[in-house]
């Protein structure tokens, strides 16, 4: 479980995050929606360490990432999975390469230990046979599964995803979705996806936060998304803004 308290982030005199409260389940598809320019992107930078809050906390599993020292923070940076917008594989390397190099950065594995786990890895995101692959000759959605192999090379205890399904057309946008979802639960994951598509959201959010102009405006399932909207304009706009109804 991630549990964020209180924080706040600006960049320069431009306030970004404004008291933000949010609690990410474990083993759940903790999904964040909102418009753009809300905040999602740099609340999942802050919760990783790529951007510093100026106030608040970051508690994994009650470890306050804000106030750990350089050992313990790398501890928890190996606990994290990370799939970015866009793909952000190596070009110049394949597959296995790709998918093994946080093995290679953050693991004593032996070669011979880290090519099986390559090869676990691309098997459960259906890509065996794949390993000798350059990114350019590959799908956008191979590559993404590629991107999804490498997120959870390590045993993570987290996995944060930014836009998953950018680029993607509707079938293999399901496909990510499932596979995100499926693998949340078979390692127990705490998973957070930023999205806006709803149709995400109704096929695999677990736990909802919505995220309005910088603030966490409301949390709760997506059961409850259909009461909450009727009391909370802003919410209603955003889903309706989806086009899905
Ligand atoms: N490095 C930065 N320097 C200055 N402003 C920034 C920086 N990064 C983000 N912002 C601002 O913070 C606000 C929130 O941006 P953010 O990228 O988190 O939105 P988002 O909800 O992820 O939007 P989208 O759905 O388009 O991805 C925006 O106004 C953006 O311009
Ligand atoms: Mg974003």
């Amino acid at each position: 479980m991630i549990e964020l308290q209180k924080v706040n982030k600006s960049f320069g005199e431009k306030q970004v995050l404004f008291d933000v409260d949010a609690v990410f389940h474990k083993g759940k598809t903790n999904l964040v929606i909102g418009a753009s320019g809300g905040g999602k992107s740099v609340m999942l930078k802050c919760m990783v360490g790529l951007v510093t809050p100026e106030s608040g906390k970051i508690l994994y599993d009650n470890r306050d990432f804000l106030q750990l020292d350089y050992q313990d923070v790398r501890a928890i940076r190996r606990e994290i999975g990370m799939l970015f917008q866009g793909t952000a594989l190596f070009d110049s390397l394949n597959v296995e390469d790709n998918v093994g190099f946080p093995l290679r950065m953050f693991s004593p594995m032996s070669e011979e230990e880290r090519r099986e786990r390559v090869n676990f890895c691309l098997k459960r995101v259906n890509l065996e046979n794949s390993n000798n692959k350059y990114p350019s000759e590959l799908s956008g959605g191979m590559k993404k599964r590629v991107g999804i192999a490498r997120a959870i090379a390590l045993d993570i205890k987290y996995l944060f995803c930014d836009e998953p399904n950018s680029g993607l057309d509707p079938i293999t946008s399901r496909v990510i979705d499932d596979l995100l979802h499926d693998i949340t639960h078979e390692f127990n994951i705490t998973t957070i996806i930023n999205s806006h598509d709803m149709k995400t959201v109704y096929d695999i959010g677990e736990n909802i936060i919505f995220m309005h102009q910088g603030r966490a405006f409301w949390e709760g399932s997506k059961e409850e998304i259909a009461v909450a909207r009727k009391e909370l304009p802003e919410l209603d706009h955003f889903i309706h803004a989806s086009f899905i109804e």
